[in-house]
């Protein structure tokens, strides 16, 4: 009989075809045109009613018989393959578990933050308050209320970052200001002064800015320690019991520490502090008889600028020179943290490199 020969042929065929489907892909493929919608075997389905009536018991019975063998061979075709690819995909994505784990790295606070935290702490305990002052700030606060007018040569050694505007041009606050970066923390100052009665005992820790290339020992951008102290009978021995009760907090009991006459805009008269070498002891050099590299054999390390606030400062801010005096002094965070630690750079505070950072 034609059509039962014909679906024996068709069995035939699709059995090959399914033995050599290669992956599940091209298997899904035989079955979409053997015994899908429209395909080969459902066609023979569908047509049973032109069957004539004597044969469509046996032709039935034929593709029910064709339909149950390749269906039986495609599931057992497909877990085969499935099982291959499984193994397949386990291989590829294999986990060498015999391989040490890669932890998360812990990391720590930033040796810059840790500074100015401790030397914050010691001016807390001393009654101190922490101020903060913004980072971009008026040419006046950073400058002109600092008796610092715009031709005073103590500008040309802060190469100042100016904030333009859209249009390229500098840009002012309210008509009057210049808009820049501080480069200085000294600004602070001025605005606590202005909006504080005096007694104030303060200090402002905070980012400052200069258009300078970083090397061993500049940063473009650094940390500074800014503090101020306003109140009635301050004297010059108040400015050097502080400084040097705080800069032994820092290094250590042993350490001493001198001021020299020095020039600030804002301070008359005005000092830089020196604290005696770690490395040589203050004697300038080694046990060896070398000459210490660390304090260039002067046995003296530059901490910080200070001084007696200027009475054109307290005018300024509204203050009466004639009630009140006060001492002021500017010291760089970076600096502290290098001489602390011996370290030889700079920049390598700013490299984020683990192996130096987890040192401290
Ligand atoms: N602002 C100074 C600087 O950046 C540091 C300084 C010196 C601050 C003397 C002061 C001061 O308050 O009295 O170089």
């Amino acid at each position: 009989m034609a059509i039962v020969d014909e679906l024996n042929a068709l069995q035939a065929e699709t059995l090959a075809a399914i033995e050599a489907a290669q992956d599940t892909a091209a298997l899904e493929q035989v079955r979409v045109a053997v015994t899908g919608k429209s395909g080969t075997l459902t066609g023979y389905l569908r047509s049973m009613g032109q069957v004539p009536k004597e044969e469509r018991a046996e032709v039935g019975k034929a593709v029910n018989t064709v339909r149950n063998v390749v269906e039986a061979a495609l599931e057992e075709k497909k877990s085969q393959l499935g099982r291959a690819e499984l193994e397949a995909r386990m291989e590829a994505g294999a986990v060498d578990i015999t391989l040490p784990g890669r932890s998360q790295q812990m990391g720590t606070r930033h040796l810059i933050s840790r500074i100015t935290d401790e030397i914050s702490q010691i001016f807390i305990g001393l009654g101190y308050v922490i101020e903060t002052g913004t980072e971009v700030e008026t040419d006046y606060y950073n400058f002109e209320a600092l008796n610092t007018p715009a031709d005073h040569p103590a500008r040309g050694m802060q190469d100042t970052f100016y904030v333009v505007d859209r249009s390229g041009d500098v840009a002012a606050v309210r008509g009057e200001s210049d808009v820049l970066l501080r480069t200085q923390t000294s600004g602070v100052q001025a605005h606590v002064m202005e909006r504080q009665e005096p007694p104030i005992y303060m200090i402002a820790p905070g980012k400052v800015y200069r258009r300078d290339v970083a090397d061993p020992s500049h940063l473009p951008q650094f940390n500074q320690i800014e503090g101020l102290v306003v109140d009635k009978g301050i004297t010059f021995g108040d400015l050097k019991g502080t400084l040097d009760y705080v800069c032994k907090a820092i290094f250590g009991p042993d350490r001493k520490t001198r001021f020299r006459p020095h020039f600030f805009p804002f301070t008359e008269p005005s000092a830089e502090a020196d604290v005696s070498c770690g490395v040589c002891g203050g004697t300038g050099h080694l046990h060896n008889g070398e000459r210490c590299r660390m304090c260039k054999g002067t046995g003296w390390i530059e901490i910080l600028g200070c001084g007696m606030v200027d009475p054109n400062v307290f005018a300024y801010a509204g203050i009466d020179p004639e009630v009140y005096s006060g001492f002021a002094f500017g010291l760089g965070v970076e600096r502290i943290a290098c001489l602390k630690y011996n370290v030889p750079d700079l920049r390598m505070l700013l490299e984020g490199d683990m192996r130096f950072l987890r040192q401290f």
